[in-house]
């Protein structure tokens, strides 16, 4: 279930396994208007915010911040300050980790375990203060100081902005309330934002380490039929359909897009499950079913555009204004700037975690990664492979705390 996968085939495939899940047969009828067919509409109603929802009614203490863009979007934070039982871990003073989800879902996907499978609430027992980002366009992050959701400006962003404005406003906003240096976590889209803003070197004065997991750079080898469809559709035909505009996965738009795709020759949605997801090995089904009540999230139709660029071409860079008059226009060159991975920092200690059964984060794209990463420090990059992890598995897998988790723990308390 490659659902917070940040790339168009993530999309399909999470749909393809809801209908797997919830639905056996047919394959993709829908004819209750949507893919989704529990959750209708952008936002899931859900009050009392995260913390109410899936932290303090395990007995853990936390925050609901709103952190500001510069661009003025406002974002929703969690933070967890402290393990269950308190405790002032030997006195010194608390190390933050803010922890960054992927595309089309939010923070809660962290959540959704138990509380000692979780990775906020296991990073917390181990003496951390844990704070988790929220996109803009998800379902708490859907306000800004002057744009309304149902405005096409309020989408009129991709992962350059989420580069440029939401990780800067959110390091700064940590980092004023700690005073300290920041350990960073990203799955899927966090992990690819997080590389290029550290080889951009932002953060670097406020960045500790950084982990990595289900890494998402290079996008080349996801080579299945229904990605190569989806990409080409994402930069083609999609903004007919949606415009500058929302990308809402529950609404009734994507539905038809993805009817669509699953139509084209060769692309069989019933086989892709495996194919393109990528086999999760060790998803618990009751915790599927909550995600399934909670994600996914909207995103900006821009955003899936640049992802779908970053797969068809080969590189890292900036969102492509398809023109080389426009790129002019807002780059200053007629190509889109690249992202120089090899400019991060050589001494940042860095750990990454991928998957032998990850489709989205492909092992030989990761190569092409841990390639940009050569040169870096020997002693500051750690990598870890586990052959049975496919995307899903490393938020939501019911061994994730002893396979990954711990692991992560570690090295973080090894930079102190
Ligand atoms: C936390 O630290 C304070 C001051 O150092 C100490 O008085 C208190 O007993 C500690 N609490 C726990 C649970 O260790
Ligand atoms: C952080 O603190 C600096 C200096 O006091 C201030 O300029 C900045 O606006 C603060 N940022 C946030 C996000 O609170
Ligand atoms: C799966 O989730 C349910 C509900 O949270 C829980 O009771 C069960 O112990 C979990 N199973 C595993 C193997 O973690
Ligand atoms: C990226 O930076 C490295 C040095 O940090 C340089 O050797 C390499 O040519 C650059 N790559 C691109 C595509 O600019």
């Amino acid at each position: 279930m490659q659902v917070m996968a940040f790339s168009p085939t993530g999309l399909l495939s999470l749909v393809v396994f809801m209908v797997l899940v919830v639905e056996p047969h047919p394959a993709y009828s829908s004819s209750r208007g949507g893919w989704f067919g529990r959750n209708q509409g952008a936002a899931t109603p859900l009050v009392n915010g995260i913390c109410a929802a899936s932290v303090t009614i395990h007995g853990y203490k936390c925050e609901e911040h709103q952190v500001k863009t510069q661009d003025g979007y406002i974002l929703n934070m969690q933070r967890i300050p402290e393990g269950r039982i308190g405790g002032n871990s030997s006195g010194n003073k608390k190390q933050p980790v803010l922890i960054q989800h992927g595309v089309l879902v939010d923070g809660m996907t962290w959540l959704l375990n138990s509380p000692q499978q979780n990775l906020p609430m296991i990073l917390a027992e181990n003496g951390f203060d844990v704070w988790l980002a929220n996109t803009r366009g998800t379902r708490f992050c859907r306000h800004h100081v002057s744009l309304q959701p149902s405005q096409s400006e309020f989408w009129d962003w991709s992962w350059d902005e989420l580069v440029s404005y939401d990780l800067p406003a959110v390091f700064d906003f940590v980092f004023n309330h700690t005073a300290q240096k920041i350990h960073y976590i990203g799955h899927s889209l966090g992990t690819l934002i997080g590389l290029a803003s550290f080889s951009e070197g932002h953060q670097e004065d406020q960045l500790k380490s950084a982990a990595f997991l289900s890494p998402v750079a290079y996008l080349t080898h996801m080579k299945t039929a229904l990605g190569a469809v989806a990409a080409r559709a994402f930069v083609g035909e999609i903004t007919t359909l949606f415009g500058v505009a929302e990308f809402n996965p529950k609404g009734q738009q994507a539905s038809i897009f993805l009817k669509a795709l699953c139509n084209y020759p060769g692309v069989d949605c019933y086989d892709l499950v495996t194919a393109i997801t990528g086999k999760n090995c060790c998803l618990n089904a009751s915790t599927v079913d909550l995600f399934l009540q909670n994600e996914p999230q909207s995103t900006a139709t821009k955003n899936m555009v640049h992802l779908a660029q970053t797969v068809r071409d080969g590189v890292i860079a900036k969102y492509n204004y398809g023109r080389p008059d426009y790129n002019l226009m807002h780059y200053g060159e007629a190509r889109p700037p690249i992202y120089n991975i090899s400019n991060i920092p050589k001494d940042l200690p860095i750990f990454i975690s991928y998957g032998g059964q990850d489709a989205l984060s492909d092992v030989e794209d990761v190569g092409q990664l841990l390639d940009n990463l050569k040169y870096h420090d020997v002693n500051k990059l750690s990598i870890q492979y586990i052959k049975d992890y496919a995307h899903a598995d490393f938020i939501m897998g019911v061994n994730a705390k002893d396979i990954v988790y711990n692991q992560v723990v570690s090295f973080f308390k090894n930079q102190q």
